[in-house]
């Protein structure tokens, strides 16, 4: 029986043994692609291939995939842990044929690898094949049909719908019919009651689909009609997972030796056993799913964060952490204890979680502490909902209490759901939506954009020639409108361009678009599946013409400078603070540069003056830029170029070595270091747990800073007359200046102890009510506090009116003995009523209320409007 580890070998032994090309899984957080967040298919680290957009290299590819399905599309975030099959994180196991070969391959080889290799029995497998569409005006797939009755009886092909056996990656792209292998792993007696063909597709957990083989001919339009694709494309796709179950005989992906290791720690820490068919094993499935998750995540660059993708991670990790509160009786961050467990299990074929295994701990545990705090308060408020709905008759909580939860308590919709759906209620999902979308307007996202189909001019590759030239001559390959912030643009894609496009932390670049008759600015650039997208605010006019297209040379320049000292700062950071250091985040705009690193404290002073001083010291000695655009990647790592993890490397490399400075990159760079001038920090903090951040500006940027600091130094210079030694004098005027406070503090005591005499000496009688009144130049604060200090002393009922001024500010200020309030009356109501006096307004509560003003001359009036209103006469 094959083990994990053997069974992924001997997937990429068999399909090396048919030709094709050995490729590590790409990152599972994807960059670049605006309409996917996270991979869902093996096929996505392919899909500019598929697309015709760069060239074919390898026409037969097989790898084994970090996929994630919680969001868009692909979503299975619902059934993880509750059935035993599905994941939110799996790996994908896959060949690829791009123009190659086409069906009758795809489909031998399968049955070749399942039968021959593995030894699956053939009377346990299944077929389906695509029934066709009318609508879509496509036939049933007779072809693979066909290919599969050589293998299989027909009561082992079966047909499948467009839901089933019609792939599509997203709502556009590329896609087509495909067959699906499913497996009946149901014992003999089980098989001989029902057949295997009734349970397919049925969500029985023992007959499930294994193998999915998609025959891509067609890109789906935003219009949603198909289009033929450049070239024919077979991408499979089998649930890792679900193939060591068959291979194990097990009945559950999660008693694999993939899962088992780790939701034994987790029995084990817990004081629980596994496999009795209680809530608690569900609960300890999803956390063992879930970590999978997280801990990739952060290693590919994505931490749990408040925002798009980010934010997926963090309501995983919270799902998380709920089961095993309310299930495992977890009060404590546990969850990044079982990363070890995992690193055993995974650590082999992904050295990354080895590697940065003490920042995913950090970034979990913080993230679990933070959740803890607030789930308690949430779920407490959440069962008071619960209670109060019941009692009203309810089985509904209303959208408003389950906004207020996630906007918050931080509880993601689906955790709200679930603990409603334990209590057999739910939650008015339209009115949560309203809330939601409210919320959306108000804080509208720059980044929503729709987008069109492009219309294809010309057929071709798109060159980028920038790293040469800041100027050439380009015609338009294809063009789109986009609507972004509710104004129409429009993309456009070159021939060749010298725009770089946004990417690897580099901003794109803006500049001109010159044609005979009109100059047209391009906005920006972006990068997406490989293509560069340039931005424009208005189609020229002939679309078809020649044109000249021109970098803003000068902003280009000064990110290049940013550029090339973020290099420098991460070799001078892992000098001096050690190679644990490495890359999390860049972004490097004409104005500055940002560089986000992993290090476990606050970087000192002292360690950033030593950090900055070694950039400056690379910047003089004038390092010329050295660049190598094609170097095999492991002649790349030889020469100890620092790669990214989460990064996606082709075989060939782009080397920038600046001296002893070597990185992958494929960003743009300035000749030679002496041209940043010098590079000054600005900033250092801490972005998450393990992970620190620093702000620095280069050339002109530096300069304006030390013109700045220096006309702030004259400037508090000529404050002290100009001496030569200011720090002293700047001492000792802080001191004074504290000694005088204190005098004026106790100066304003005694006022306001013979003040409040005098004030009670002149107080009035009135049926047995103390009236205090003043009027004149005050402090309201100090009249205050001499309010509160009568109410201290007195016990006989009393009111206090004063009305004070400074200036050409006033203040109305009522204080009430409780025996007043027990009769009715109410300080805030009182000076509510007379506040118009002075045109101001103000409240405050029963006993003690006040107001500001704008018209002191109105004061007298006001007072005695108050006084007279509370019965009393003066
Ligand atoms: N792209 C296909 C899938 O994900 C193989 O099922």
């Amino acid at each position: 029986m094959l083990t994990a580890k053997e069974t992924r070998e001997s997937f990429k032994a068999f399909f090396a043994s048919k030709g094709h090309q050995i490729v590590p899984s790409a990152p599972m957080v994807i960059k670049g692609d605006p309409t996917l967040m996270f991979t869902n298919a093996g096929m996505n680290q392919f899909k500019d291939i598929i697309l015709g957009n760069v060239p074919i290299k390898y026409p037969r590819i097989a790898d084994s995939q970090k996929c994630l399905r919680v969001s868009g599309k692909h979503n299975d975030l619902e059934e993880v842990g509750h059935d035993t099959y599905h994941h939110t994180m799996f790996e994908m196991l896959g060949n690829w044929s791009f123009g190659d070969y086409f069906k009758k391959e795809a489909i031998g080889w399968a049955w070749e690898y399942l039968v021959d290799t593995l030894g699956l029995e053939p009377k346990r497998l299944y077929a389906t094949v695509f029934e066709g569409s009318p609508a879509e005006n496509l036939e049933r797939d007779e072809e693979a049909a066909g290919y599969w009755e050589e293998f299989l009886p027909l009561d082992h092909i079966l047909n499948g719908n467009k839901k089933d056996n019609f792939w599509e990656m997203g709502d556009t792209g590329p896609c087509g019919p495909c067959s699906e292998v499913h497996i009946d792993l149901r014992t003999d007696e089980e098989r001989a009651a029902i057949p295997g063909a009734e349970l397919i597709n049925k969500d029985h957990p023992q007959v499930i689909e294994i193998w999915n083989l998609v025959f891509m001919q067609y890109n789906r339009l935003s219009d949603g009609s198909l289009v033929g694709l450049p070239a024919k494309v077979i991408d499979t796709g089998m649930g890792f997972e679900r193939l060591c179950m068959a291979i194990q005989g097990k009945t559950s992906n999660y008693d694999t030796d993939v899962f088992q290791p780790i939701i034994q720690t987790i029995a084990t820490k817990t004081g629980t056993r596994y496999g009795e068919n209680k809530p608690q094993d569900i609960a300890m499935r999803v956390i063992a799913d879930h970590i999978r998750t997280i801990a990739f995540s952060i290693t590919d660059g994505q931490l749990p964060s408040n925002a798009k993708a980010g934010y997926v991670i963090r309501r995983i990790l919270r799902r998380a952490v709920r089961y095993g509160y309310t299930f495992l009786n977890r009060r404590e961050a546990f969850l990044y204890t079982l990363i070890p467990s995992l690193i055993g299990t995974m650590g082999d074929a992904y050295p990354e979680l080895i590697a940065q295994q003490t920042l995913i701990e950090k970034v979990m545990k913080e993230e679990e502490e933070s959740f803890l705090r607030t789930l308690e308060t949430g779920i407490r408020l959440l069962d008071k909902k619960m209670e109060e709905a019941k009692a009203a008759g309810k089985t509904t909580v209303t959208g408003v209490d389950a906004f207020t939860l996630y906007d918050t308590y931080g509880f993601p919709l689906d955790l709200t759901e679930l603990i409603l759906r334990e209590n057999q209620m739910d939650v008015d999902l339209e009115e949560f939506n309203a809330e939601m979308q409210k919320q959306k307007e108000r804080a509208r996202n720059a980044a929503a954009v729709e987008t069109g189909d492009w219309v294809i001019l010309k057929e071709g590759e798109s060159r980028f020639v920038g790293y040469d030239l800041f100027e050439c001559e380009a015609e338009i390959l294809r063009y789109r409108k986009v609507k972004q912030k509710n104004k129409e643009l429009y993309q456009l894609v070159f021939d060749q361009t010298p725009f770089y496009a946004e990417k690897g932390g580099q901003v794109g670049d803006s500049g001109l678009l010159i044609g005979e008759e009109e100059k047209i600015n391009i906005l920006d650039t972006k990068s997406e599946n490989n293509l560069s997208v340039h931005l424009v605010s208005q189609l020229p006019k002939d679309v078809t013409a020649t044109f000249t297209a021109t970098v803003n040379k000068e902003k280009r320049l000064q990110s290049e400078c940013n550029h090339t000292a973020t290099h420098l700062l991460h070799e001078a950071l892992r000098d001096v603070l050690g190679t644990h250091v490495e890359q999390k985040g860049s972004y490097v705009s004409p104005e500055s540069l940002r560089f986000d690193f992993s290090h476990f404290q606050k970087v000192t002073d002292e360690e950033l003056r030593e950090v900055e001083k070694r950039v400056n010291r690379k910047i003089r000695e004038n390092i010329s830029l050295d660049e190598n655009r094609c170097v095999p990647i492991k002649e790349a790592m030889e020469l100890g170029a620092m790669a990214l993890f989460g990064e996606k490397y082709g075989d060939e490399v782009r080397v920038i070595r600046f001296g002893s400075s070597v990185e992958l990159c494929g960003g743009t760079h300035i000749p030679s270091t002496g041209m940043i001038g010098s590079m000054r920090i600005v900033s250092e903090s801490s972005i998450a747990a393990g992970i620190r951040r620093i702000e620095a500006i280069t050339a002109e940027g530096a300069d304006d800073q030390y013109y700045a600091q220096q006309d702030m130094v004259r400037e508090v210079r000529s404050m002290f007359n100009n001496i030569p030694n200011i720090l002293p004098a700047i001492r000792k005027a802080i001191e004074e200046n504290s000694g005088l406070r204190k005098q004026v503090e106790d100066f304003m005591k005694d006022k306001a102890a013979m003040m409040k005499e005098e004030l009670l000496r002149r107080a009035v009688d009135h049926d047995g009510v103390k009236l205090v009144r003043f009027i004149g130049n005050a402090h309201a604060e100090v009249m205050k506090n001499i309010a509160f200090q009568i109410r201290g002393e007195i016990n006989v009922p009393f009111i206090l009116v004063a009305g004070t001024y400074e200036e050409s500010k006033c203040s109305l200020m009522v204080m009430l003995s409780d025996s007043l309030i027990a009769q009715g009356l109410n300080a805030a109501t009182l000076v509510k009523g007379a506040s118009s006096l002075i045109q101001g307004g103000g409240g405050g509560q029963p006993h003690f209320a006040t107001a500001g003003g704008k018209k002191p001359e109105g004061l007298a009036d006001a007072v005695d409007k108050i006084i007279e209103e509370a019965g009393l006469k003066y």
